[in-house]
């Protein structure tokens, strides 16, 4: 967990490759049905617009429906997911239900006023998405996909700097009551994110090593 542009889905891409474990962002889940306006995306759309959270009942299912399947019986990480206490809780009751209770949760905690130019700052590859900034993750050759070599890459909708500031209003409310949820149940580690991308990379897997 951690506030727009903490770097959940930067640090996500390492731990993913690292112990080969499906990534479950509900924020890409989100972007793919919209791309595809299937009912749920058409829908999504019209909260993701504008900087709000997509309702409880709708991103729970979407979540469920994912950790029924079988390739998370080794493990999953989630991303973006929860993000209310009704969110956490209902997490509770399905991976306990599903035998595939969390290990950890790790909140990577940035000053909110580094947020807004992180954001603005990001670009993505059309092609797998993979998650570059203009100053502190280039590619290796200027207009080429380390990944997978495409050369086409957009801003996301939502990064515009208005939309970024309600994000960040809204999550930043969400958030206190989560990290407290997530301590009373002994589960929460806080990196700092406000350092450089290999570094939060090595604070987690310090986190990640400690727990095996
Ligand atoms: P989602 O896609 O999850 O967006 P978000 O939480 O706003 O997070 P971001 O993807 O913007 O940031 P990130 O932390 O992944 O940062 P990144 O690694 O890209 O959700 C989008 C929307 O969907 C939500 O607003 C909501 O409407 C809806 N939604 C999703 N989940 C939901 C849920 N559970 N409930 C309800 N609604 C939901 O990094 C950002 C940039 O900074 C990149 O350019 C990166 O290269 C750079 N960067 C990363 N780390 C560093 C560093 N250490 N130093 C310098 N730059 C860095
Ligand atoms: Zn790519």
């Amino acid at each position: 967990m951690g506030l727009p542009g903490a770097g959940k889905g930067t640090q996500a891409e390492d731990i993913v490759e690292k112990y080969n474990i499906p990534h479950i962002s509900t924020g890409d889940i989100f972007r793919a049905a919209m791309k595809n306006k299937t009912p749920m995306g058409v829908e999504a759309q019209k909260y993701i617009d504008k900087g709000e959270l997509v309702p409880d009942d709708v991103t729970c299912k979407i979540v469920e429906e994912r950790l029924e399947q079988d390739d998370t019986k080794n493990g999953y990480l989630l991303d973006g997911f929860p993000r209310t206490l009704e969110q956490a809780k209902q997490l509770e009751k399905m991976t306990d239900k599903l035998g595939k209770k969390l290990d950890a949760v790790i909140n990577i905690d940035v000053d909110p006023e580094v947020l807004v130019a992180r954001l603005s700052g990001r670009f993505i590859c059309k092609n797998c998405g993979a998650t570059y900034h203009k100053l502190y993750k280039k590619p290796k050759v200027e207009g080429t996909c380390d990944v997978c070599g495409g050369h086409v890459f957009y801003q996301r909708s939502d990064d515009e700097p208005e939309t970024v500031k309600n994000r960040l209003k809204v999550n930043m409310k969400m958030n206190t009551p989560l990290i407290d949820f997530y301590k009373k149940l002994n589960l929460l580690h806080t990196v700092n994110g406000d350092q450089d991308i290999a570094d939060v990379t090595k604070d987690i897997n310090k986190i990640l090593t400690n727990l095996n």
